[in-house]
């Protein structure tokens, strides 16, 4: 079992999770990120912009991409760019996204383990684009989208079929090497499986729940959506 941290505004979560990033940073101006997607960290990037900050040692790493033309507007290279990396004094090549070349991205995680990882779940309990069924040791890999992932998803492309179907993720196992995990959630719709996760047995059909085994877990949640 682990604890949901309840605040009492989207503001407040966006808040508390930039004062996590903002002490790491002061702490370590070296420090190693794996980086959400998403809705829900808009407000954080938001936040972590205004605090300007500085990035110029930091290097990045992004949980996932979808199988699509980077330079498209919604990929989540183009998030990145758009909501953190462009607005900060971060070094572009710095920022490293997953690609075809997933031993690489491996490499490069594997001996050095991130200071920090925020993630955020999907509707089905997913983190990143590890889909239930997902075992626990994956690494990063190429993964086909779960039918609820596209439908969710499909808000951002504006129809079910022009949102991809298939994308490249860190697995769980990458993830679980972070030195420290913070799960972020908002909205009415995301309480039951974000409790279920973090308080029911730890099972590959909700992936989130292996979070429960990490020992450095911070898990925050708003309903204000
Ligand atoms: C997406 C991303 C996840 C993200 C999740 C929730 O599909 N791959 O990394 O955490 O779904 O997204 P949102 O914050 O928009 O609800």
């Amino acid at each position: 079992m682990s604890a949901i941290t309840i605040l009492n505004s989207y503001n407040s979560l966006s808040k508390k999770v930039a004062d996590i990033v903002e002490e790491q940073l002061k702490e370590n101006r070296i420090s190693r990120f794996i980086l959400p997607t998403g809705s829900t960290p808009l407000g954080l990037y938001k936040e972590l912009v205004n605090r300007e900050l500085d990035w110029s040692s930091v290097m990045t790493y992004n949980l996932d991409v979808y199988i699509m033309n980077p330079s498209h507007s919604q990929s989540y290279q183009t998030y990145m760019k758009e909501n953190l990396f462009d607005k900060t004094n971060i070094y572009p090549s710095n920022c490293q996204f997953p690609d075809r070349n997933v031993q690489s991205y491996e490499v490069r995680l594997k001996g050095i383990p991130a200071d920090l990882c925020i993630l955020g779940i999907g509707t089905n309990g997913h983190i990143a684009f590890n889909e239930p069924g997902s075992l626990f040791d994956s690494r990063t890999r190429v993964v086909h989208l779960d039918e609820q992932t596209i439908q969710d998803n499909s808000r951002f492309f504006g129809s079910v079929d022009d949102t991809p179907k298939q994308a490249i993720t860190m697995g769980l196992g990458t993830i679980m090497d972070s030195k420290r995990i913070i799960l972020m959630a908002n909205g009415k719709n995301k309480f039951e499986i974000l409790n279920k996760a973090m308080n029911d047995e730890v099972t590959t059909m909700v992936p989130a729940s292996i979070l429960q085994e990490h020992n450095n877990l911070e898990v925050y949640y708003c309903d204000e959506k």
